[in-house]
């Protein structure tokens, strides 16, 4: 991050200070990307070198991301493991001074519970922390707290670094050096075959450790409508063929998809970036004479790549662009206006602004460039510090792999809606299932597919998740998931019928809450579930219908008719509530209702 990038500046700027060859160390836990491009280098090792490399650090800086409850993000797993299990090792680390920030969001309960977690038990294992714990939201705006952590930062390093001398240290300005990756153009007439290839995407044969770095290519096998015809919304069933791959899931697990942006979209951006689609070129972080320039992050795709690809499958092009990205664009806006505007809104002044402006209206990156036509970055900016790499989208799975073993089922919304632009706003990840089954079963409908546009297949990859049933089947279960938030439950209830037929007969009682509109419209999988009942595996289903009375029924006032079944189930018996679904209305209210239903059964008995 070039604010980081001012400090080390500060560092190495001065001859006296050069000599001191101060290093520091910076090290990142992340699941989308936003912590590794706060930082720069990824933290991933065994209990040894954890140990071996700690000890040798002196000065070292820790952003750590929190995933879903307060969980490590996959990169990080282990070196959660290895510091919260490492009391035995006393108090080891008296010779390292650091900070964290954590990167979290006040929408969940355990709100950045991993930053504080590492911050606690470096300081109890010894090291000494020079700035309090930097909390970021992003709920707001993640990058105005990381600022204000780094601004911090700068102060402490420079006390420590300099003591006296610090003051004059930190009146020395500095420019800050936009990111940048050397563009090689290739011949179109050569061999274009890498622009193909996705990340490391492989077919799966003879792989077993597949993960964001590194997808598995996956046929889809069934695609589907799950919305009656009655519905204006859609929702898509899925699934992906793993019969020849060695990618396991296991029930209540997360595929994580790499989607494309949708033709319309990168064709925009090619308009908005003034180049053609079949421009064919490669990104290099080294000069040509082989010295390495800036940036340590390797290119965010490989190469050689048409500009349609790049575009489509690796640029975030229509989530709202970072400040950073604004003020890389300001720096090619040819009309001083439009560099003036850009400018404030990535300034400190125009922090009002930009919350307005783009965040709360949720401008994308396209619609941000269409308003500042002068600005047009070359490549090698707009991949290195405009356009974030387009992040893979997860999807609960919808079935049991006892049921389902070589295909992963997923149960998706389609997003689509009106921005307050007036934008249209499609979800890239849902909007390519459902593009797919425009193309494949729907000729009334059909647009012409674009000779790139492939989505028969994606790269894919398993996140293990810790909602699973209980250990002990006989254990009852209390399921709450409206809308497509009853996705895990149907894995859940095919593994359960699944124990079933093969013998199992201490099934605990099973009851499901799902919600929807109406049941000529959205009820989704109504055969299976009902199914389920007449197999004894669901022992009641209970179904919210919102919109076909006079008032609205959710899924929370269903349970609340329930109390005292519910809290016998969960008090007496031990029983597991689950909810899957929308955090920030939905499950909150669910939240609420528990509540009371807990405060007035416990009053009752
Ligand atoms: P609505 O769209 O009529 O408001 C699946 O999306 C179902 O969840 C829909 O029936 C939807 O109802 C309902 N839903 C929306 N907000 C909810 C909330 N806060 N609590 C429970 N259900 C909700």
């Amino acid at each position: 991050d070039k604010s980081f990038e001012r400090v080390l500046n500060a560092v190495s700027k001065e001859d006296e200070v050069d000599e001191l060859k101060i290093k520091i160390t910076i090290l990142f836990g992340t699941q989308t990307g936003t912590a590794e491009g706060f930082a720069k280098d990824e933290y991933a090792g065994d209990d040894d070198q954890y140990e071996k490399k700690l000890r040798k650090e002196t000065l070292a800086f820790f952003l750590v991301a929190s995933y879903g409850d307060g969980e490590p993000t996959d990169n990080a797993v282990r070196f959660h493991k290895f510091l919260t299990e490492g009391q035995h090792r006393g108090v080891w680390l008296q010779q390292l001074t650091y900070g964290v920030f954590g990167l979290g969001n006040r929408q969940y309960e355990q709100f950045n519970k991993m930053g504080r977690m590492v911050d606690e038990q470096l300081r109890e294992q010894g090291a000494k922390q020079l700035i309090p714990l930097g909390t970021g939201d992003d709920d707001k705006c993640i990058e105005d707290d990381f600022s204000a952590w780094l601004e911090t930062l700068r102060l402490a390093l420079d006390q420590l670094l300099f003591g006296k001398d610090a003051a004059y240290v930190a009146s020395t300005s500095f420019t800050v050096a936009i990111p940048e990756y050397r563009l090689v153009i290739h011949d179109t007439a050569a061999t274009y075959s890498s622009g193909n290839i996705h990340l490391n995407a492989t077919d799966g044969n003879g792989i077993s450790a597949f993960g964001v770095h590194h997808p598995c290519r996956a046929k889809v096998a069934v695609r589907k409508e799950l919305h009656k015809p009655e519905s204006d919304r859609s929702c898509i069933h899925l699934e992906f063929d793993i019969s020849s791959t060695n990618l396991k899931y296991e029930t209540g697990d997360h595929v994580g998809v790499y989607a494309e942006n949708s033709e319309e979209t990168v064709e925009k951006a090619g308009n908005l970036l003034d180049q053609p689609l079949d421009l064919l070129f490669s990104l290099h972080t080294d000069r040509e004479d082989g010295a390495k320039i800036g940036s340590s992050l390797a290119p965010p795709f490989p190469g050689p790549c048409t500009l349609r690809t790049s575009l489509a499958r690796y640029a975030d092009l229509l989530n709202p662009p970072r400040k950073t990205a604004l003020t890389a664009l300001a720096a090619f806006a040819s009309k001083p206006l439009e560099e003036e505007r850009l400018k404030f809104l990535s300034s400190p002044e125009g922090k009002d602004e930009y919350s307005r402006w783009i965040l709360e209206s949720r401008r994308s990156l396209l619609e941000v460039m269409a308003e500042f036509p002068s600005a047009k970055p070359p490549l090698g900016v707009f991949f290195a510090a405009i356009a974030p790499r387009l992040q893979p989208r997860y999807y609960s799975i919808s079935s049991s792999p006892r049921f389902s073993p070589s295909r992963i089922h997923v149960t998706c919304a389609v997003v689509c809606g009106l921005s307050s632009t007036g934008r249209l706003h499609r979800g890239v990840c849902s909007t390519w299932m459902k593009v797919g089954l425009i193309l494949f079963h729907d000729p009334q409908n059909s647009v012409p597919p674009e000779e790139n546009y492939d989505c028969s297949w994606a790269p894919i990859f398993v996140r293990s998740s810790n909602f699973k049933l209980p250990s002990d089947p006989s254990v009852p279960i209390v399921m709450v998931g409206p809308g497509s938030g009853l996705a895990p439950f149907r894995g859940f209830l095919q593994e359960r019928l699944y124990m079933k037929c093969d013998g199992v007969h201490q099934l605990g009682e099973a009851l499901l809450y799902f919600g929807c509109r109406n049941r000529t419209k959205d009820f989704i999988y109504e055969d299976e579930l009902k199914n389920f009942v007449e197999q004894g595996v669901l022992t009641e289903l209970v179904v919210a219908f919102s919109r076909e009375g006079p008032n609205k029924e959710y899924v929370q006032h269903k349970m609340i008719e329930k109390a005292a079944y519910i809290w016998g189930l969960l008090s007496k018996c031990g029983g597991h509530l689950y909810v899957c679904g929308d955090a920030k209305g939905m499950a909150r209210d669910v939240h609420q209702a528990l509540l009371g239903i807990i405060q007035e059964q416990v009053l009752v008995v």
